[in-house]
């Protein structure tokens, strides 16, 4: 049997929207647990449990790893597959999970995740004050996919310099694996950049935004496993399993999307095969990191804390490389000790 690792899990059904709201506080080890609001289709309102119990421990690490004085947790709506929200069941569905958000007693506050946006996070503010990125004009910080994004590139231009020495993405070859809100703001900056692009979303919709970019259109499956420099998930989870491994054919993964190992051990054989992998968590801080440097401590160098991650990452690989570890390996060594430390300070 495994043990429960978190704190506090919240599953209920939603009082008026009948849907399945569940909250997962991971730790609050380090502070007020923050993690954002997953909407999203499940067959099973289990494996909505499963994603939010990985997802709020990603988050402990990702604000660990930050240096933010925050824990984590998150929040999923399992919507079973046939169910379409219409304006009225996803106002009911976010009181819901702002009730959810009010039962934790303030030891974790939300934020805007895969299917929800700052409109919502206005809704949800309505009943509770345990949410951030509330649209400017609510005083919040708003949309933070941008300030991902960003953060994305900076770390990009770390892994960039480990491979090739130098920073530059001028002319490398990267494939962008998913243009939601990250994905597509991410692929702009790149194509700024001057870099090589490959891109690639489950919606053929987004074949547009290739052409405007000058951007190799692929499907989602041939383009994880396209001849690059850097591989970049930038949608779902899961998408590094075992069987995929041996298939790719770039020198680094390194991208925003949470949880993209399908089991730990995948960093393991990524390494064996000389693959970079930087994990999610201190690829895809950048929005965490400005919405609460913003709200919560006021500071106006949100935007520098974000570049920062650049420096993370080169001293996280340098780490890797001198004690020989992964760099997953040295993050969670990291993020264990950041963790230790305020457990007994
Ligand atoms: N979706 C964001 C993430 O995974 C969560 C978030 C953003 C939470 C901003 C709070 C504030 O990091």
């Amino acid at each position: 049997m495994s043990t429960l690792d978190h704190e506090q899990v919240v599953i209920r059904t939603g009082p008026r929207s009948g849907l399945p709201v569940i909250v997962a506080v991971h730790s609050t080890a380090l502070g007020q647990a923050v993690g954002g609001c997953r909407l999203w289709h499940y067959a099973d309102w289990r494996d909505g449990l499963t994603d939010a119990l990985r997802l709020s421990a990603g988050m402990t690490a990702k604000c660990a790893m930050a240096g933010l004085a925050n824990g984590g947790g998150k929040t999923v709506v399992a919507v079973p597959a046939g169910i379409t929200l219409d304006p009225g069941l996803r106002r009911d569905v976010l009181y819901d999970v702002a009730e959810a958000i009010e039962s934790t007693g303030g030891r974790y506050a939300t934020g805007p995740d895969v299917g929800t946006t700052p409109a919502d996070m206005a809704v949800i503010g309505e009943r509770t004050a345990g949410v951030f990125c509330k649209p400017p004009h609510l005083g919040g910080s708003g949309d933070s996919s941008p300030h991902t994004a960003t953060g994305t590139l900076a770390a990009l231009r770390a892994v960039c310099r480990r491979i090739h020495g130098t920073s530059d993405l001028a002319g490398r070859r990267l494939a962008v694996v998913g243009l939601g809100r990250v994905g597509e703001r991410l692929a702009r900056l790149l194509a700024a950049e001057g870099a090589e692009l490959l891109v690639s979303d489950i919606d053929p919709g987004k074949h547009a935004l290739a052409a405007e970019l000058g951007a190799t259109w692929s499907d989602p499956e041939q383009a994880v496993t396209a001849a690059v420099d850097i591989l970049i998930p930038a949608a779902l989870g899961g998408v590094l399993t075992e069987q995929v491994v041996p298939e790719l054919r770039c020198r680094a993964v390194a991208g925003p999307a949470n949880n993209q190992l399908a089991t730990p051990a995948v960093a393991d054989l990524l390494h064996r095969r000389d693959i970079i992998w930087v994990p999610d968590y201190v690829v895809g801080a950048g929005g965490v990191i400005y919405a609460l440097t913003t709200e919560l401590h006021r500071a106006d160098d949100a935007l520098a804390r974000v570049e920062a991650i650049e420096g993370t990452v080169n001293d996280l690989l340098h780490t890797a490389e001198r004690l020989e570890v992964t760099p997953a390996q040295a993050a969670l060594e990291l993020t264990r000790l950041r963790l230790s430390t305020a457990r007994h300070s």
